[in-house]
């Protein structure tokens, strides 16, 4: 064996033995690199005169191709080895259950606000909100009850020390009514809208906290009168309870704001010691249970708020979401509304994805 084929055979076994990567790396600039072994034989023949290099370098460079095609072909077998490898520890099992679903739920008064914006928007009514940090005018004075005004002590307000800029002193708003106000300064008439929203009054029972959500209704335009309104609140109730087999009772009343007042009440039965809507309340082991306030728009607000009352008119109702929430879905004590116990949340609350629709009916599905 001539010393040239020594060295090949000696390369192409130490490269076929190569246990990976690095060690092939290590030998191929053990033969192939600016100080290996075969391009020192390669560099001999510069040194060399033409006849003596014309002999040997065929020789020299076929040492030089074959130890580079066993490198190359070497270096494919360890890839694959380690592409197989690197497969093997990544497998993903398909028989593996499903990753378990989000388990958030959507707390049943998001729920029935959603289900109130989608039956009112089915009305033609716009969503509007207003600040909870309320100026006393806002939420009082424009309102029709000045600063002596009776009905105010009603509101068990929370106030702060600061003074409002149109006089009295900032609060938290006791009720939505005044986004009434707001919307007609801001919008002009005509208007129709809804605010659903936080309120704040100084009360603690099983059926108040000091903070609940109302939502109020507002409907300005020429010649509205009281038909409109029971029609609208109707018409909300039927879509909302989700039965036609809704009996409301107006009942003359008295807020500042509107005039005339109409108080609302709900007929209902009693099955199973649990009160079930529907009905009328006059009928036998029926009675009636309070619902909402609400009335014809007092002229007085109509004009604080910069319209003429002779040309606009109007309705409007405010109700807690919270109590249309309980009647609606069955609990019994507001305050576990606002304790964010998750065992509470995933009995009453409802799925992300059961998005309110008239089409599909705007009550969750259980
Ligand atoms: N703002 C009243 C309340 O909180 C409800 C109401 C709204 C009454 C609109 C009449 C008209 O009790």
């Amino acid at each position: 064996m001539s010393e040239l084929e020594t060295i090949q055979s000696d390369a192409e076994s130490r490269i076929a033995a190569a246990a990976d990567l690095n060690a092939l790396e290590a030998l191929r600039v053990e033969f192939l690199g600016k100080q290996g072994s075969v391009s020192g034989l390669l560099k001999t023949l510069g040194k060399m005169n033409p006849e003596e290099r014309q002999e040997k370098a065929p020789a020299i460079q076929a040492l030089r191709q074959a130890v580079a095609d066993a490198l190359a072909a070497k270096k494919d077998v360890l890839e694959a080895a380690e592409l197989e490898a690197r497969l093997a520890t990544e497998t993903l099992d398909l028989t593996l259950p499903a990753p378990e679903g989000a388990r958030g739920t959507v707390h049943p008064v998001s729920q029935v606000m959603d289900e109130l914006a989608e039956i009112f928007a089915d009305l033609g009514f716009a969503v509007a909100t207003g600040p909870e940090i309320e100026d006393d005018w806002y939420n009082f004075t424009a309102l029709n009850m000045p600063e002596s005004h009776p009905a105010r002590a009603m509101h068990d307000t929370f106030y702060f020390p600061d003074t409002a800029p149109k006089g009295g002193r900032m609060l938290l708003r006791t009720h939505t009514s005044p986004v009434q106000v707001r919307t007609m300064m801001a919008e002009g008439a005509p208007v129709r809208i809804i605010a659903p929203g936080r309120v704040y009054r100084s009360d603690s029972d099983a059926t108040h906290t000091p903070m609940f959500h109302q939502i109020e209704g507002l409907v300005i335009d020429r010649d509205i009168h009281l038909g409109h309104l029971k029609w609208t609140l109707e018409t909300f109730l039927k879509a909302f309870f989700e039965t036609d087999d809704i009996v409301l009772r107006l009942r003359p009343s008295y807020f500042p704001f509107t005039e005339p007042s109409v108080e609302v009440d709900v007929g209902f039965a009693i099955v199973k010691g649990k009160r079930v809507l529907g009905g009328s309340g006059d009928a036998p082991g029926h009675g009636w249970m309070e619902l909402l306030g609400s009335g014809m728009v007092n002229r007085r607000v109509i004009e604080m708020s910069g319209l003429d009352p002779d040309e606009w008119q109007g309705f409007a109702f405010g109700v807690g979401v919270d109590r249309l929430a309980m009647l609606k879905y069955g609990m019994d004590d507001l305050r576990a509304f606002f304790d964010g116990d998750v065992r509470w949340l995933q009995h009453y609350g409802f799925s992300a994805y059961d998005q309110p629709t008239l089409s599909g009916g705007v009550g969750a599905r259980a």
